[in-house]
């Protein structure tokens, strides 16, 4: 590929994302109706759509069947949405918006909120078991499984990540911890989309692990751009109220180290993150720009 433009790769890929999304989730006329609406809401309220689109990119460089891949995608932003409706709720960061719209309990209240995340995870294991394959094939899919499983759980997984930031919330804190918090609460999924993807597309172990190194250094990159942003961005830009980690004293990269600091260590493990897939030379081209585009992103 001669020329790579990251803006309108992102636009093509989000939209082949949410027309497999669309035909995926059940219908909003599904009884009962109000839960498939409300996981519509939230999963349809916009996004960038960076873990689905991460997931493609590393099937595609490593030769990954589509068909299959997709469905992960779909999964990880099922699963992802799911993590951003429970963060919202008024037990965790009490937040009114997300992706520019009111957040999921403020338009469906706290139950059906809490229920539309678990509906949403319940819904990306049930279209990761229907990745199409034949007997052969479950031995991966498995694999895959277990991936995604640890990537959410309390070992370093999603959940993990959200009680440690829920638990120093308005204390002091170590580096230690706030690179735990940062590296579970969204570097594991991000990390999965890489490399899940990497074994759901029957990746050489050469490839498997330089692909693992690279999406848990975009992962945290991520997460400390995110922190970023909270501080320099606007609701118009980020779809949700910005200033709020320093009232709620979030452990963030910024409070720990100051932005610039906070910034060059992204700046660092983005590079770190392209050294990393160098053995995927030209068929790496598109997670190389993802990188660069998560360390430079406004929103
Ligand atoms: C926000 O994630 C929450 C984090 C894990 C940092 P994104 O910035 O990917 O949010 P969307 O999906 O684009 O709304
Ligand atoms: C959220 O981190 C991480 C997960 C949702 C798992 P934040 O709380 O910083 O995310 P935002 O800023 O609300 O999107
Ligand atoms: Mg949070
Ligand atoms: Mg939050
Ligand atoms: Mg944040």
């Amino acid at each position: 590929m001669a020329s790579f433009e990251i803006g309108a790769y992102l636009e093509t890929q989000r939209a082949t994302v949410d027309s497999h999304l669309d035909e995926f989730l059940p219908p909003e006329e599904e009884y009962p109706e109000v839960i498939h609406r409300a996981m519509r809401y939230s999963v349809f309220a916009g996004g960038k759509r960076i873990r689905p689109i991460l997931a493609l990119a590393a099937s595609e460089a490593v030769g990954g069947d589509f068909e299959r891949a997709v469905r992960l995608a779909c999964a990880l932003e099922l699963i992802h949405t799911y993590s951003l409706i429970h963060d919202d709720l008024p037990a965790m960061d009490d937040d009114d918006h997300r992706r520019g719209r009111l957040t999921c309990h403020k338009v469906f209240g706290e139950g059906i909120a809490i229920l539309a995340g678990n509906g949403l995870m319940a819904h990306a294991f049930q279209l990761l078991t229907e990745i199409p394959g034949g007997v052969d094939f479950s031995a991966t899919k498995i694999e895959v499984l277990n991936g995604l499983c640890r990537a959410i759980g309390t070992q370093r997984g999603v959940i993990a990540g959200q009680v440690v930031d829920l638990v120093t919330q308005g204390k002091p804190f170590s580096a230690k911890e706030l690179e735990y918090i940062h590296s579970s609460k969204t570097g594991a999924l991000i990390e999965a989309s890489v490399f899940c993807s990497a074994i759901l597309a029957g990746a050489e172990d050469g490839y498997l692990r330089c692909l693992r190194t690279f999406g848990l250094k975009v992962g945290l990159a991520f997460q400390i751009i995110d922190d970023i942003l909270d501080m320099e961005g606007s609701r118009e830009e980020l779809g949700k109220t910005p200033g709020k980690d320093m009232v709620e004293q979030k452990a963030t990269y910024p409070a720990f180290y100051g932005v610039q600091k906070s910034r060059e260590a992204a700046d660092s493990l983005v590079a770190e993150a392209i050294a990393a897939i160098e053995c995927l030379g030209d068929k790496g081209v598109a997670l190389r720009e993802l990188a660069r585009f998560i360390s430079i992103r406004r929103f």
